[in-house]
C-alpha cells in the first residue's frame, strides 16, 4: 500500500490542469445500459471509482474498452434480458457506493436489477431509501433479501415523485429510469448539481426527453429507446477547489486551469471571505494569497450551497486562519472523520455534533495521519503542505478514487511531495 510523504512549507506557483470529474463520470457510464450501442467518453478521470465502474458494466455484461483518457461501453443487447441476472455484487458495490447507479437503467431497459444495498460507510449511514421510493413509484416491484434490493418492472410508468432530500445518485438513478419509461415523471425536489445536469444533457443527445435539469423540478417524458452517443466529460469541480484552497493556505500563486467559476461560486465566495483572491483567467481561475486568512462560517448544504465535499479542505483553511471559525457539516452524520488527524497535526478545534469550531493557530506540525475518507484524505494532504516538518499520509487508497495523481499535480506546483510504499 502506498503512502504520501509531504515536506510542507511551500508556496505554490504555476499552473495545474483539473481532470474530468468523478460524480459525472460514474453517472454517465452507467447511463450506457440504457442504448443500443457503444457509448464513448472522453476527459475520464484515471481514478479507482473508475475502474471499479467498468468492472461493475463487464458483470453485467458489458463490453468496456479504456484508452486513456478514453472509455468506450458497449451495453449487452435487449435479448441479454432472458438470459442474464443483473446483478451488481457485494464485493464491488461495498467499495463504491455509486454502484447503486446501475439501478435505474438496469430496471428501465432489462426489467430486472439485483443490487448489493450499499451499507453505512465512513462518512454516515447513507440509505438509498429514496432511490427505491422513486422506482416504486414508477410501478417497480422491489424486495429486500439477503442484503441485496431485487427490483422488477415489465415497463416503468411515468410517476409524479417527490423527493424527501435532494439526493444526488437518487435523482441520477430516476432520470435514467423515467427516460425509458412510459409517460412523464416529474421529480420534485431534485437535486441541482452540475453533475445531475450533465447527466440530463447527454440522456437528451441519446434521445430523452428532459427539462428542468438543474433545477429543484424534473420533467422527463419517458421514449422507448435511446441510442449511443460520444461525450466529453466537465471538468472535476471538487478536484478544481481542492488546488483553490491548495494555493490560498500556501500562500501561493496558481492558475488552476479548467476550474469552472460557474460550478464554484459557493466556495470561490468563501475563500473571497477568508480574504483570497480569485479571479478568471483565461480557461480557469487564479487565486493569490492576500494577506493573512480571515476566519470563516460555514455550513455544508445541497448545490449549489456549500458543497459537503469541499467541508475538509476548508477545515484546514480555518486551522489556520485568524481567529474562529465554525463549520456545520448539514449533509452527512459521520463527516469529521479528519479531526482528529489534523489535531494531532496541531489545529485546534473542536466539536460537538455536526458542528466544529476552529481556532486558528499560526502553525501545524508534520506528522504521520491516516485518512478514512476520500476527502479527509485530500485534507490531510493540503495540512501537509502548509505543515512545518515532514507528513506521512497513510492508505492512500481513499485518496486514488477520487484525485487523480495529486501528488504529481502539486509537485509541478512546486510543492515536496513523494509517494512511496507504506
Ligand atoms: N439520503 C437518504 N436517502 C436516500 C439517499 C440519500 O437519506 O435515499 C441522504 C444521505 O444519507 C445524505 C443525504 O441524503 O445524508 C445526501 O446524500 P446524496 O444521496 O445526495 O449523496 P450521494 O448521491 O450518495 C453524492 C456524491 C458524494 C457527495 C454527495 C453530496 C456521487 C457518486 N457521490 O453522493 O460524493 O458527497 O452526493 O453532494 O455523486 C465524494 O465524491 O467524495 C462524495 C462522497
Amino acid at each position: 500500500m502506498d503512502k504520501i510523504v509531504i515536506e510542507g512549507g511551500a508556496h505554490l506557483r504555476g499552473e495545474v490542469v483539473v481532470s474530468g470529474a468523478k460524480n459525472a463520470a460514474l453517472p454517465l457510464l452507467a447511463s450506457s445500459l440504457l442504448t443500443g450501442g457503444p457509448c464513448t467518453f472522453k476527459n475520464v478521470p484515471q481514478l479507482n471509482d473508475i475502474a471499479t465502474m467498468g468492472k461493475l458494466l463487464v458483470q453485467l455484461g458489458c463490453e468496456v474498452d479504456t484508452s486513456g483518457r478514453t472509455t468506450v461501453v458497449a451495453p449487452p443487447p435487449a435479448s441479454a434480458a432472458r438470459r442474464r441476472t443483473f446483478e451488481a455484487p457485494y464485493e464491488l458495490v461495498k467499495t463504491m457506493r455509486a454502484g447503486v447507479l446501475v439501478l435505474g437503467p438496469l430496471v428501465a431497459r432489462f426489467g430486472r436489477a439485483r443490487v448489493s444495498l450499499p451499507g453505512g460507510c465512513a462518512i454516515g449511514e447513507r440509505p438509498i431509501d429514496q432511490h427505491l421510493k422513486g422506482l416504486q413509484a414508477m410501478g417497480a416491484q422491489v424486495s429486500l433479501t439477503h442484503g441485496y434490493v431485487e427490483c422488477e418492472a415489465r415497463r416503468l410508468r411515468g410517476a409524479r415523485i417527490v423527493l424527501d432530500i435532494p439526493t444526488v445518485t437518487g435523482c441520477e438513478n430516476l432520470i435514467m429510469a423515467a427516460a425509458l419509461a412510459s409517460g412523464v415523471t416529474i421529480i420534485e425536489n431534485a437535486a441541482q448539481e452540475p453533475e445531475v445536469e450533465e447527466l440530463a444533457q447527454v440522456l437528451v443527445k441519446m434521445g430523452a426527453h428532459i427539462e428542468g435539469a438543474g433545477t429543484a423540478i424534473i420533467q422527463v417524458e419517458g421514449v422507448d429507446e435511446l441510442h449511443p452517443i460520444e461525450h466529453t466529460i466537465l471538468p472535476d469541480r471538487i478536484e478544481a477547489g481542492t488546488f483553490l484552497v491548495a494555493a490560498a493556505v500556501t500562500r501561493g500563486d496558481v492558475l488552476v486551469r479548467n476550474a469552472r467559476a460557474d460550478h464554484l461560486e459557493a466556495v470561490i465566495g468563501k475563500l473571497r471571505e477568508a480574504g483570497v483572491h480569485v479571479a478568471a483567467e483565461g480557461d480557469g481561475l487564479r487565486v493569490r494569497h492576500g494577506g493573512d486568512l480571515g476566519q470563516l462560517d460555514i455550513t455544508t448544504q445541497p448545490y449549489p450551497g456549500f458543497p459537503t465535499d469541499m467541508q475538509a479542505q476548508f477545515m484546514v483553511l480555518c486551522a489556520v486562519a485568524r481567529g474562529q471559525s465554525v463549520i456545520k457539516e448539514a449533509i452527512f452524520e459521520h463527516r469529521f472523520m479528519h479531526v482528529p488527524e489534523l489535531s494531532r497535526m496541531g489545529a485546534d478545534i473542536h466539536v460537538d455534533g455536526r458542528v466544529a469550531v476552529i481556532r486558528g493557530v499560526p502553525r501545524l506540525g508534520g506528522a504521520k495521519v491516516m485518512a478514512t475518507d476520500l476527502r479527509a484524505s485530500a485534507s490531510l494532504v493540503l495540512a501537509g503542505l502548509v505543515a512545518d516538518g515532514v507528513t506521512e499520509v497513510l492508505r492512500v487508497y481513499h485518496l486514488d478514487r477520487g484525485y487523480e495523481r495529486i501528488e504529481k499535480k502539486l509537485r509541478g506546483l512546486g510543492a515536496h511531495i513523494r509517494r512511496a510504499k507504506a
